[in-house]
């Protein structure tokens, strides 16, 4: 055991995350460390925490299983470029034991030795963990302490190692995995989380002393704690009280778990911040999605992405919003469905539209029931109120469309645009064949075909002239 163990005290921690696992539990072939919850993989929780509470940190993620899924998932994961990370292969999976030497045994593993940083170790399946919670087990060791261990007493501790103590209260002795874990050992509640704080040396040597004899013939990384127990005073412990921070998550149940815990977790930090919901158990609300102010959500209401909420918006019931910039003021009602789409200020949409990729609903717009809307920009206060359809058009301001619109906008080849400009009157049930413009302050009347450009301020008619004769019902009739 190399004689100084004492690290530098004003550097700053190094992260080892340990995600080389198969998750054999989860019953997927995706790597356990991809699946989504909360509309972000498990390591891309981790990933944000980590950089919330140690920007900068060298961080080693060892992977094994699916390696080259979770180095492509990570490449595109948006904070990548703050992250100052590096691989480490672990070709065989023989435990955790093994997935920290492996890691110590790189090159990574050498330079965090060399400057005497201490490691802090993350599962990769622990996507709850808080930056609080990362920031206080990455504190400094006491001068004397090979490790710090994080513990935490659960109700139910089936399938954690369990810490086994000198006395009831005692100093740590060691951890015992359920599966070699005596009869009277299983009934102790404070289990291992598996994130520790390891002085680099104690980690590089402990590792390289571990043994496979055990039930399951894994290297096990819990059987440092012994090993630092047994030199005086070489494990501290910090039992966290959040005991649902610490959830693993091993199979697809805590997963939904997990997810329902995040989900709780961003609503009521929402909440406090002036946003009501009136059915939170309903209310979906990814990580990602950012209130600007107060607002009123109602029940059933799924918000993705990056969506952004302006102040005093009112929401739902029974909405899907992903990628949506709902301005402030703006209502978005029942049964509505959006994507890639901007809703200004005061904008009515709703009962049941549907706004498609690319867009835009002007300030103060009215969009109703059953109208879709696809690449199409509406101008300000323009209405399109009932059963119409509008893609590839730019609509300008004031624009009044009735009843029943359609843009042709698809000749079984190519799209092609419409453009109405501003203070146009469309009567109901008309259809535009693009490509096709009407111009500034044109009327088209009821039921009409436009096929060819309407000048500014005309008044265009195309439909075929109503014919009335008198007496021809009942003539008909008989
Ligand atoms: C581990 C701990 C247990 C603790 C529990 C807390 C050990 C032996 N057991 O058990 O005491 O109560 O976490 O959640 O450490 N991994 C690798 N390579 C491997 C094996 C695992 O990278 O060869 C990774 C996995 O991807 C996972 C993490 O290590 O992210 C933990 O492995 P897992 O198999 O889930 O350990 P547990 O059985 O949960
Ligand atoms: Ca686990």
């Amino acid at each position: 055991m190399p004689k100084n163990f004492q690290s530098s005290s004003n550097v700053a921690c190094a992260v080892l995350i340990l995600a080389a696992g198969q998750g054999k539990r989860m019953r997927s072939s995706l790597p356990k460390v991809l699946h989504e919850v909360a509309g972000q993989s498990m390591i891309s929780h981790l990933l944000d925490r980590v950089r919330e509470a140690l920007p900068g940190a060298p961080i080693g993620l060892v992977v094994g299983h699916g390696r080259d899924q979770v180095e492509a998932a990570i490449h595109a994961y948006p904070g990548v470029n703050e992250l100052n990370l590096t691989f480490i292969d672990q070709p065989e999976q023989r435990g955790t034991g093994h997935a920290a030497r492996c890691a110590m045994d790189s090159a990574w593993g050498a330079e965090v030795v060399r400057k005497k940083i201490p490691v802090l170790v993350l599962p990769g399946d622990l996507p709850l963990v808080s930056a609080e919670l990362i920031r206080e087990v990455s504190e400094t060791l006491g001068r004397s302490a090979w490790m710090r261990l994080l513990s935490c007493e659960l109700p139910d501790p089936t399938g954690y190692g369990r810490v086994i103590r000198k006395g009831k209260t005692g100093p740590v002795l060691r951890i015992v995995e359920e599966k070699d874990a005596s009869d009277r050992e299983r009934l102790v509640r404070e289990v291992g989380t598996s994130i520790y704080c390891f002085n680099s040396a104690f980690l590089k040597s402990g590792l390289s002393r571990l043994s496979t004899k055990n039930a399951q013939g894994e290297y096990y990384l819990t059987d440092l704690v012994a090993q630092a127990s047994r030199a005086k005073k070489g494990v501290e412990v910090l039992v966290w009280p959040h005991a649902e921070e610490l959830r693993g998550v091993n199979d697809l149940w805590e997963l939904s778990e997990a997810g329902r815990l995040l989900n709780e977790r961003c609503l009521r930090r929402w909440a406090k911040n002036g946003v009501k919901f009136v059915a939170p158990q309903s209310t979906w609300v990814e990580s990602t999605v950012v209130f600007e102010g107060t607002a009123e959500v109602e029940p059933n209401v799924l918000l993705k992405g990056t969506t952004r909420i302006g102040d005093g918006a009112r929401l739902g019931p029974h909405l899907v919003l992903k990628n949506v910039q709902v301005g402030p003021q703006a209502v978005v009602k029942a049964g509505t469905v959006a994507e890639d789409a901007i809703i200004g200020a005061q904008a009515q949409v709703g009962p049941y539209a549907h706004l498609r990729p690319g867009t835009r609903v002007g300030e103060a717009c009215k969009v109703g029931n059953f109208v879709e809307l696809k690449q199409t920009s509406l101008g300000k206060k323009t209405s399109v109120a009932h059963l119409s359809y509008l893609g590839d058009a730019e609509v300008g301001a004031r624009v009044n469309i009735g009843c029943g619109f359609v843009t042709c906008n698809y000749d079984g080849k190519s799209k092609s645009k419409t453009v109405i400009e501003d203070d146009v009157f469309m009567g109901s049930d008309c259809q535009a064949v693009a490509p096709v413009k009407i111009g500034k302050g044109a009327y088209v009347a009821s039921g009409s075909t436009i096929t060819a450009d309407v000048e500014a301020g005309a008044l265009a008619v195309a439909r075929s002239r109503q014919v009335v004769k008198p007496g021809y019902a009942s003539k008909y009739r008989k």
